[in-house]
Parts: structure tokens; sequence; C-alpha cells
């Protein structure tokens, strides 16, 4: 594989400026970024930062002002909606700070409501929704739906549902702000085995224990870079004691 295969989320020099009538709000100040195969990256900066617009200008999501962007190779940011819509829903798991189900399914219909979209047959997609459920510890929930839920159990959902596809990029915005310590941390580690030779996480998050699971960490501030590090590993807390998560074994 060369390099250039191997980077599968990347911006040149965008920029969002957000318009609200006469009011313009410059948000991305020219930001250039990798994202790499066999990587988790995560994306740290303070509130209002722009995280999570540059997320969703890198998926697709939201055109940027200016500049370009490629996902999976493909130049997103030159494509019809129809066509970015077709590479998000081959390439990308992609989950919502706010989670995004369907509150009239369950959350087993929530899961395979995608892998159908994707023209998975219904047999082969109850069976892998089933499994991704079993995976982030809802087993038993399946037959829930949203309202039925704590917020905690919704994350996972949505957790369940961008892995189910197994999809070469997933993105995840503050994917663990819901879950107490113990599941967030069977959660990154879930997310953690999802990264391959051909698979790349990227998490937002302003939680610099997730740095035991990350390659990468960048930093944005005020809308530019403000830093490209090697994560610092030894983060720890009581609450989130890897040692605490060996003893317990499986998910609550
Ligand atoms: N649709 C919009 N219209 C106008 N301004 C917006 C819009 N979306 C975001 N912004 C502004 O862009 C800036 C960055 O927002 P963004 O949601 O990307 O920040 P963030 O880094 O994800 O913050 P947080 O950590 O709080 O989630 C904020 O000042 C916000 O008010
Ligand atoms: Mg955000």
């Amino acid at each position: 594989m060369t390099s250039e295969l191997s980077v599968l989320l990347r911006a040149w020099d965008v920029r969002k400026t957000f318009e609200d009538g006469a009011l313009q709000v410059p948000v991305l100040h020219g930001v250039t970024l990798s994202v790499h195969a066999g990587q988790l990256t995560l994306l740290m900066g303070p509130s209002g930062s722009g995280k999570t617009t540059l997320i969703s200008i890198l998926t697709g999501l939201l055109r940027p002002s200016s500049g370009k962007v490629e996902l999976c190779g493909e130049p997103i940011s030159e494509l019809g909606d129809g066509q970015v819509s077709a590479v998000r829903r081959r390439e990308l798991g992609f989950i919502f700070q706010t989670y995004n189900l369907f509150p009239a399914l369950t959350a087993r219909d929530n899961v395979m409501e995608v892998l159908r979209l994707k023209g998975m047959a219904a047999g082969e997609a109850r069976k892998r929704a089933e499994d991704a459920l079993g995976r982030v510890g809802l087993a038993d929930r399946m037959k829930h739906r949203p309202g039925e839920l704590s917020g905690g159990q919704k994350q996972r959902v949505a957790i369940a549902r961008a892995l189910a596809s197994k999809p070469r990029v997933i993105v995840g915005d503050e994917v663990t702000g819901a879950l107490d310590g113990q599941t967030a941390l069977s959660v990154m580690e879930i997310l953690r085995d999802h990264v391959t030779s051909s698979s790349a996480v990227l998490i937002v998050t302003h939680d610099h224990r997730l740095e035991r699971f990350a390659d990468r960490v960048v930093e944005l501030e005020d809308g530019e870079l403000a830093a490209d590090r090697a994560p610092n590993r030894h983060w720890t807390s009581s609450r989130f004691d890897i040692r605490a998560s060996q003893d317990q074994g499986k998910l609550p």
C-alpha cells in the first residue's frame, strides 16, 4: 500500500465561514490535515474551536467555504450531494454528538436501517446489528426504542450503528460523553479494535484520559491547528482505571 492510499481523510486549506444574514462567522481559517489508516486519531481543543465543524466538513456533511476535502480518495468537496451520500454510505460510520437515532425504531432496527440502506439482505443485517449491539453491551436492549433508553445506552446504539457496517472510516463526536468511566473504557477498546492497516478512527473529545487509546492527537484552537503530537498515555484516574476493566470483564 502506498502512503497516498493510506490517507483516508484529507483536508487542504479548508476554510469555513457561517453566514447568518448580514452576520459572518469565520470558524475555520485554513486547516490542512491528513488522517491515516492504521491510526486512532483524537481531535481535541476548546469548546467553540471548530471541531464539530471540521469533522462535518471532512466527512461531507457540511461544505467548506473554500479548500478541498477527500474521503477515501474521493474529492467530496467537488462532488454533488448524491455522490457524496453514496461515498458516505460506502466508507463512513459517523457517531453524532446528539446520537441522531430514529425515535420510532428499536435499537436493533436503528442499526439495521443503515445496513439495509447499503443493500444488505434483512437476515444478514439483523445478525450484524445484533452482534454490534452485543459488543457494546446492549444485548438485552435490542427491542427498546430510544425514548426507553438512557443517554449512555443511546450513545452505545449510535456506536453500534457506526461499527456494524464495518466502514473504512469511523468518525465520532464526543462518543464517551454520556458514558460512565467503565463503559467509556470498553467502548474505546472496541473502537481501538476497529483500527486495522486499512481503516481509521477519528474521535473528537475533551477527555485527556482517552489519549491512552490514541496513536495521534491533533489540537484545534480558534479554527487553526495548534498541535499535532504523540498521545500522552499516562493520564490516569481511579474512575477510569484499566485494571478495573480487566477485573470486571464484560460491559455492565
Ligand atoms: N450553523 C452555524 N451557524 C453559525 N455559527 C456556527 C454554526 N455552527 C457552528 N457555528 C459556530 O462555529 C464555532 C465552532 O463551533 P463547533 O461546533 O465546530 O465547535 P466545537 O469545537 O465542536 O465545540 P464543542 O467542543 O463545544 O462541541 C462556534 O463559535 C459556533 O457558534
Ligand atoms: Mg462540537
